[in-house]
C-alpha cells in the first residue's frame, strides 16, 4: 500500500508516530499505488470481490442522436481511515471530517451513485443512445465510465469500487480487460463533440423550461451534452455549458432531475 498523504499545512512530528492513522488523501497527487499489498483485510476482500466488473449488453448499432452526461462537483474524495482507505461519506466518517474540520454536508458520495445508477439503468442507455457518461470530482478528477459498465447495484460494493479506482486508476472488465472505468485528463470539453448542445441544469435557473418541449426543438443530428450537478448544496457554473434550464420549480436530486431528462430524450427518439 503507498503511503498517505498529509493534510496541507500539518507537520509529520516523529517519524515513530502514528501520523498516517487518519489522514485524508490527495489522489491526484498519487499516481498508481499497488492495493494488493493492503494491510485492510476489509480492503483486501473488497478488491478480491471485484477483480474486475461485467459489462451489460447494449444496442450500440445506433449513429442517430446519441447523448453525454458530465456530473459535475461529484463527492468522491478517499482518505486513510484508520488502516484502510474508505470513501468519505458523512455517514459513515462523522467524527473523522469533524477531526480535520471538513464540512460534513461536502460528503456526500450516495448523490453520485444515485446519479450514476440512473443513468446506467435509463432506457437510453439500453438503446445505445448514451456515448459517455464524465463525472468530476470536487477535487476536479476527471473519470470515464463506459456506458456498458454494470456497476455494483449497492452503495457498499460501490464506495469499494470507488475506493479501487481512484487508487489504480482505472477498473477493466472481467474477461477481455477493458477499461470500463478510468480517470482521465482534464478538461472534458476535448472529449465532447463539437456538433453538440451543452446544457447545464440548476434549479436556481430563471429559465423554467417543459423538458419534453425543450429536447424536441433539437435537430436528431446534434448530440445533447447534460450537466448536473452532484453535490449537495451550491450550483453548477461551467464556462463549456451553453444554456442554463431549470425543469422543475421545485429542488430536486440528481437522480430525479436525470430521470426527467432521460424520459424526455426516451418520449422524443420513441424509446420504449
Ligand atoms: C442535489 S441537486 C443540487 C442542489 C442545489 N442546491 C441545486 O438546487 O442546484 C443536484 C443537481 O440536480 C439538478 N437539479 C436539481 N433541481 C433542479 C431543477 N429544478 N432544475 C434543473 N436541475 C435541477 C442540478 O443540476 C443540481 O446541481
Amino acid at each position: 500500500m503507498g503511503r498517505a498523504y498529509k493534510l496541507k499545512g500539518q507537520k509529520r512530528k516523529n517519524k515513530d508516530e502514528k501520523y498516517d492513522r487518519e489522514e485524508m488523501a490527495e489522489p491526484s497527487k498519487r499516481v498508481k499505488t499497488d492495493v494488493s499489498g493492503s494491510d485492510s483485510e476489509k480492503e483486501e476482500k473488497l478488491a478480491g470481490d471485484m477483480p474486475g466488473i461485467p459489462i451489460a449488453p447494449l444496442d450500440t448499432g445506433s449513429n442517430k442522436q446519441r447523448v453525454i452526461f458530465v456530473l459535475e462537483k461529484a463527492s468522491l474524495e478517499i482518505a486513510k481511515v484508520g488502516k484502510a482507505y474508505q470513501l468519505l461519506s458523512s455517514d459513515e466518517h462523522a467524527t473523522f471530517l469533524a477531526k480535520n474540520k471538513r464540512n460534513p454536508a461536502d460528503y456526500r458520495p450516495d448523490i453520485a451513485f444515485q446519479a450514476i445508477q440512473t443513468i446506467l439503468d435509463s432506457r437510453v442507455n439500453k438503446s445505445g443512445r448514451l456515448k459517455a457518461l464524465y463525472v468530476r470530482t470536487q477535487q476536479g478528477l476527471l473519470l470515464e465510465i463506459k456506458p456498458h459498465a454494470r456497476l455494483p447495484r449497492t452503495y457498499k460494493r460501490f464506495s469499494g469500487l470507488m475506493v479501487q479506482l481512484l487508487q489504480k486508476l482505472h477498473i477493466t472488465a472481467t474477461g477481455n480487460g477493458e477499461k470500463l472505468l478510468r480517470l482521465v485528463k482534464n478538461p472534458v470539453t476535448q472529449y465532447l463533440p463539437t456538433n453538440s448542445r451543452k446544457i447545464g441544469f440548476s434549479h436556481s435557473s430563471e429559465k423554467l423550461i417543459d423538458m419534453h418541449n425543450y429536447v424536441g426543438k433539437f435537430n436528431e443530428e446534434l448530440d445533447l451534452v447534460f450537466v448536473l450537478g452532484a453535490m449537495s448544496h451550491g450550483k453548477i457554473d461551467e464556462d463549456y455549458v451553453e444554456d442554463y434550464i431549470s425543469i422543475s420549480e421545485y429542488p430536486l436530486s440528481a437522480a430525479y432531475a436525470i430521470s426527467i431528462i432521460t424520459n424526455a430524450v426516451e418520449r422524443k427518439l420513441k424509446i420504449l
